[in-house]
């Protein structure tokens, strides 16, 4: 049966939570009754986000590619009930514009975006898991490139599958904590900003393509991450967001 406050009196804890479909999974946990920590790498971004979250929540900066930090992060945090990790791959449009076919990508800067997708997302897991209830969950957040070949996608694309692996194998290794992924399509966040027009062409035709004619909201992608953290049942999953990408 549905609960009144299904987060009621949980500590939720979203790193990446301080823009786009981060800061819309804090809003949402926090109207279900959770109290939120959001963190992230900059001080300006922490501060937009508590300000819009309110006095209850903290605002905590960290970089979550940087193991030494993350292991301090989670030590000093004490214990909680679920965690969500939404840090992307590429985070500006110079590592963009350096992303393409294997040929042209430069192996250094396809590193960097396992870095920001798996890497980062293993880090948080590791060093969460010790600190997280026995009723928690983590949820990670993928993408929709290994549904289909997208030519000069590789390095994104393979650091998703990878994270889309870990998933499972790791809600048997860390059970009864629950692991689950939540994997968007197109949906409208800053993140858009730092994307290059060739990226921006492939987009645009995946959006005529896809059934719903039309990028996703922040709120609709938060909306299965919540649901990963409240239902009980759900573990080893991935709930695609994503318009029916891969329909057609
Ligand atoms: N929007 C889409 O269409 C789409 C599609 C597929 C998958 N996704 C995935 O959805 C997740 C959220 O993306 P979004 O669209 O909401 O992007 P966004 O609005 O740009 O938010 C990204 C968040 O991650 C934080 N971040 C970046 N690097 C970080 C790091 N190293 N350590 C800690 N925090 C870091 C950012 O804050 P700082 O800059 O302050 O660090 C920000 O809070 C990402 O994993 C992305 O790959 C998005």
């Amino acid at each position: 049966m549905a609960h009144k406050s299904p987060l009621g009196g949980r500590r939720v804890v979203i790193i990446g939570g301080t823009s786009g479909i981060g800061l819309a999974t804090a809003r949402l946990a926090q109207e279900l009754g959770a109290r939120v920590v959001v963190a992230s790498r900059t001080a300006a971004r922490v501060r937009a986000a508590t300000a819009v979250l309110g006095p209850e929540a903290q605002g905590l900066r960290l970089d979550a590619k940087r193991e030494a930090d993350v292991r301090r992060f989670f030590g000093k945090l004490g214990r909680f009930d679920h965690l969500a990790v939404l840090v992307p791959g590429a985070t500006d449009k110079a590592q963009q514009r350096r992303l393409g076919t294997l040929a042209a990508t430069e192996i250094a800067v396809a590193r960097t975006v396992h870095d920001g997708k798996f890497w980062s997302s293993v880090l948080c897991a590791k060093y969460a898991l010790p600190h997280l209830t026995r009723a928690g969950s983590i949820t990670f957040c993928s993408g929709v490139s290994p549904r289909k070949a997208l030519p000069g996608y590789w390095a994104p694309t393979t650091a998703i599958a990878a994270l889309e692996a870990l998933v499972r194998v790791l809600a048997v290794e860390a059970a009864p904590v629950r692991i689950n992924c939540v994997g968007p399509g197109l949906i409208a966040t800053p993140i858009m900003d730092t994307i290059n027009e060739s990226r921006k062409r492939v987009w645009r035709r995946m959006l005529q393509k896809q059934a719903i004619k039309r990028m996703g909201t922040p709120e609709e992608a938060a909306e299965a991450m919540v649901y990963c953290m409240t239902n009980g049942f759900t573990t080893g999953t991935l709930i695609e967001i994503d318009g029916g990408y891969k329909l057609t």
